[in-house]
Formats: structure tokens, sequence, C-alpha cells
């Protein structure tokens, strides 16, 4: 039978029997399947806590609870595990990615400075997973060049957390997909623009956001414009007027002076022959807007769901980079190297 198959992938497969696949290329397509990303930890027969990040696992069978997981014959865990009696597979939370690269290395001392608690057989138990499955293997099997391990399922919890996710060899993140009520209304005249336009969801998210913490600069007399000056100066004991324009160009360029003036006038801000620094009055007044700012974007991400709050973050970063690819990089960075975020890529 013959398969037609879209432009734009590519058929692989053995020229002739027995020969093997673009191993490349095969990675590549088998990474196309999105996966959670796991620890699979166990005890050696020494009594040494083993571990290592694998995203090969998945559900097997309901009843019994049954999972499975395959490990790589030359894993230096190998034996340790196939000597096994109980394992216990951690699904990681999207903020868990530093663990799991940290389990990823081969033969480290995985476990040093790792707060853990043990469980069936002594296994060693991670903390703050989505979901933490302790386990008793079943049965084994070679399967290749890895062994895959079957395991009943002894024991579980889960949390809330927003899973970490392993796709096209990165970590991604996860997010629902909008219920169909929630998909925003298309305008439909034409020169109208819809409600999924880009400038209209940030606008009017800033709008609306910037509103819940106006009050606080209302309080402390300050404008939104005064507001944005006065945290670029916290962001170093001393700057230029020129490290100003730089890390403002483009967002405030018509108002920063005016603004720059009303700090000095109301004593938040000295001016010297050097440039602009904070006064301790200023500073304070900083230290105040900056917690109310934080305590209402705290409510506001809480509202989102954790998930959801990093994959906005994180897209939103990405935007930044590709909007306005000198975005203040000068001053965020410690140091102002002007090196790029990494997120931003
Ligand atoms: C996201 C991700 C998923 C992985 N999945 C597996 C897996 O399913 N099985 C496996 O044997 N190795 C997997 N690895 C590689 C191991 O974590 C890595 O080889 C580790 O160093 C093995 O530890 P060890 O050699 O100390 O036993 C994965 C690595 C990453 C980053």
């Amino acid at each position: 039978m013959t398969q037609s198959s879209p432009q734009d992938t590519q058929a692989h497969a053995p020229a002739q029997a027995g020969a093997s696949f673009d191993a490349t290329e095969f990675r590549k397509a088998l990474g196309t399947f999105a996966t959670g990303v796991t620890i699979i930890t166990a005890r050696a027969a020494d009594g040494a806590p083993i571990g290592l990040t694998a995203n090969s696992f998945n559900s097997v069978s309901l009843d019994p609870p049954l999972v499975l997981w395959s490990l790589a014959n030359n894993a230096m865990s190998f034996d340790a595990f196939r000597a096994a009696t109980h394992w216990a597979v951690h699904v990681l939370g999207s903020d868990q990615e530093d663990l799991s690269g940290r389990f990823a290395r081969r033969g480290e001392d995985k476990f040093a400075g790792l707060e853990f608690d043990e469980g069936e057989g002594g296994v060693p138990l991670l903390r703050g997973c989505a979901a933490r499955f302790e386990c008793r293997t079943a049965s084994q099997y070679q399967g290749g060049d890895h062994l895959i391990f079957i395991g009943e399922v002894l024991r579980f919890v889960r949390d809330e957390a927003a899973p970490l996710v392993f796709h096209g060899g990165k970590y991604a993140h996860a997010t629902r997909r909008d219920p169909p009520d929630l998909k925003p209304r298309s305008a439909h005249l034409a020169g109208s623009f819809g409600e999924d336009f880009l400038g209209y969801l940030l606008g009017r998210s800033h709008f609306r956001f910037f509103a819940q913490i106006r009050p606080f600069l209302d309080h402390e007399g300050l404008d939104d414009m005064e507001f944005y000056v006065l945290s670029t100066l916290t962001l170093r004991p001393l700057l230029t007027e020129g490290q100003i324009a730089e890390g403002m160009a483009g967002v405030l360029d018509a108002n920063r002076q005016r603004a720059l003036d009303a700090l000095v006038e109301r004593g938040f801000a000295h001016r010297t022959s050097a440039g602009y620094e904070l006064t301790g009055e200023g500073r304070e007044a900083a230290i105040r807007l900056i917690a109310a700012a934080k305590a209402i974007e705290s409510q506001v991400l809480e509202r989102l769901g954790t998930g959801d709050a990093a994959i906005l973050k994180t897209t939103l970063n990405r935007l930044l980079g590709v909007v306005d690819e000198s975005a203040a990089d000068v001053l965020w960075e410690p140091g102002g190297n002007g090196q790029k975020d990494d997120t931003r890529r």
C-alpha cells in the first residue's frame, strides 16, 4: 500500500532490509511525541540512592495498576536498577527543569545536598513533584538497547502542579486549550480589529492590570510615568541620563525628562554630575510600590494558574525579543554587559 505524505514531511526508511534508519532523523521523529518528564529513583544494593531522568514512562494497566519505563543498557545505574525490587517514578512539575538536568547527568552524585524521604523498599522519594508512584518491579523485558521495567504501583500521590513537558529535545510548558466559550469573538466588520488582535489583548491586559496598581501610586502622589522612571532608578545605584534613555528607549521618550524632574522636585531622586540616584525617601517609596505591585501580580497569576503564568511570562519575554531586540538588557543584566536573556530566543 502506498501512502501519500504532506509536502513538508520527509519519508525515511531503511534503504534495504537490515540497514538502519538515519539515527538523527529517527530521534527527531520520536521527539515529535511530547511527553512529561520523570525522575526514577531506587536504592543500589550497597544502599546508595540512585536515579535518572526518564521520559519513557507510561501507564500500562489500571487494574492491576501497572506502569512502565525503559532504561538504556549503557546507563551507569543499569545494574543497580535491574537488581532493585522497588523504584519510584516522580512526575516533574514545570518548575523542576533544574532537577531534571541534575538527574540526566551521567553517574554524578545526583542526591548531593538534596532533601528526600524514604518510601517502600527504602526508595528515595523526592519532594515537590506533580505526582509520584511507588512501585514494585513486576517484570523486565529486554527491548533492543533498553531494558523495559514494568512496575506494580503500591502507592501514589498527586499535586496540582503544572507538569514539565519534553518535546523536540527541549523542555516545554503544557497549557490547556481554551474551552470553546472562552474563544475570543472576532470582529466581522471589514476594517475593524478582532478581539484576538495582539495589540488589543496586550493593551487591554496592561490597562486593566495597571489600574490595580494605580491607587498605590496615587497614594504616593506619583503618576504612571514617574513610577516607571522611579522603578528604573532602582536597578542601579546611579544611572546616567544616557542609560536611562537607553533603558526606556521607545517606551517613554517624550515624558522621561519631565518625570525625572518631577522625582527630583519631589525629593525622590538626586541629580548629580554623574547622573541620577534615588534618595532614601525615593528608595523607600519604590520599595513600598514594588511590594504592592508584586502582591497584585501574585493575585493575578494565582488566578491564572501556575502553569499558564509561567507560559505567559516566557511567551511575553520572547515577544519582547521579537518586537524590541534592544529591550533594556543594558539595565536589567547584572553588570550590564548587554547580553540577552536566553528565554528571549
Ligand atoms: C528529558 C530526558 C529524558 C530521558 N529519558 C530517558 C529514558 O527514558 N531512559 C534512559 O535510559 N535515559 C533517559 N534519559 C537520559 C538519562 O537521564 C541520562 O543518560 C542519565 O545520565 C543516566 O544516568 P546514569 O548513567 O547515571 O544511570 C533522559 C534524559 C532526559 C534529559
